[in-house]
């Protein structure tokens, strides 16, 4: 018989909790080992691993969603896997093949099915990938042994309220440097973050706005997000620079903005200080799926883009679009859903 949990699916946050099993797979001498699913979910780590000292570690964050039918599905995977990959390469860490990434998130999910939220529920089901490295040693060098895990956990929405706007406030803080670890998805980024995301929550904000390390005039991500705007003249406009993370809810809200909403699209500068050609505003990313943008705060000023409490047709149809794929209400361009 099928295990059943009970869970208040509508009500989730974006909160840990121990599912039943994760995967685990042990590098050393060269190779990756052949990896197990254990229900333990306390890693045993050696006290002078460089991950716990030096940051040598990265992660990744993907979905998997429950369709209609009752299938389960997941979100561009193999995006995810070439991320990680890269992640790993900045950081000197062994990159885990597409093959292996991709069958240990199938695996997990599997394992864990009981978790997964019921379509309709809002919820999905969020996979945390990582890859730290472990082994003693106190220089500052790249570890010699490395762990890569991946575990899972159902959630609701990030921002709290799913398609509702929220504001955000630039921060004085960066969160990566020009030629740093941004387009990385390493712990270093989010440790340098906290603060500013805290200082924001303090003051009633969802959450901060980045600028461009360099000059500090230009939108780089929101939060742990990207951003995106509408301009008046219809374009799907989202910045372009050497420290934003490379968001594959991004990548993908392009594609479907030229090819499905037959909008003009355009990577660019975005400057703080010209707001006003845009029409309407998001934050996107696999957490934050798509938060309309109701204003943001800059120099003690709140520009408002659509409105602080209704949603713009453009983020609306790009929001129904995206998640009718992910959901499996209709289909996606190839090769970006990976079945059960
Ligand atoms: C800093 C940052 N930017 C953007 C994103 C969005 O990326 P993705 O759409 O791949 O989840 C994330 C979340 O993963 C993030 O942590």
């Amino acid at each position: 018989m099928k295990k059943k949990v009970e869970i208040d699916w509508k009500n989730l946050g974006f909160d840990y909790m121990k599912t039943d099993q994760r995967y685990l797979s042990y590098w050393k001498d060269g190779n990756w080992d052949e990896g197990v699913l254990t229900e333990d979910n306390v890693l045993h780590l050696g006290e002078a691993s460089p991950c716990l000292h030096y940051g040598q570690q990265c992660f990744e964050g993907l979905k998997a969603y429950r369709t209609k039918n009752g299938d389960i599905q997941l979100f561009r995977v193999d995006q995810n896997a070439k991320r990680l990959q890269d992640s790993c390469r900045r950081l000197l860490m062994p990159e885990i093949p597409d093959e292996t990434f991709i069958k240990a998130c199938l695996d997990v999910v599997k394992a864990n099915e009981a978790y997964l939220p019921p379509y309709g529920s809002g919820g999905s089901l969020y996979i945390r990938p990582m890859v730290i490295g472990v082994g003693n040693s106190i220089a500052v060098k790249p570890a010699s042994e490395f762990l890569f895990t991946v575990f899972c956990m159902p959630v609701g929405a990030y921002f709290k309220g799913g398609l509702t706007p929220v504001n955000f406030m630039v921060s004085a803080y960066d969160r990566a440097a020009c030629y740093g670890t941004g387009q990385q998805k390493v712990g270093g980024n989010y440790a340098a973050s906290l603060i500013a995301h805290e200082i924001a929550v303090e003051k009633g904000f969802a959450d901060c706005i980045y600028l461009d390390p360099t000059t500090h005039t230009k939108i780089e991500e929101v939060g742990a997000a990207n951003f995106f705007g509408i301009t008046k003249n219809n374009c799907f406009v989202t910045p372009k620079s050497l420290s934003i993370l490379p968001s594959i809810t991004k990548y993908s809200l392009l594609y479907l903005a030229e090819n499905v909403l037959g909008l003009k699209t355009s990577e660019k500068d975005v400057y703080i200080d010209e707001l006003d050609e845009f029409s309407e505003a998001g934050a996107c990313g696999t957490a934050a799926v798509i938060t309309p943008i109701g204003g943001i705060e800059y120099k003690n000023k709140l520009h408002v883009f659509f409105s602080e409490t209704e949603v713009g047709p453009i983020t609306t149809k790009l929001y129904d679009t995206l998640t009718a794929i992910q959901l499996g209400d209709i289909e996606g361009p190839e090769g970006w859903i990976t079945k059960l």
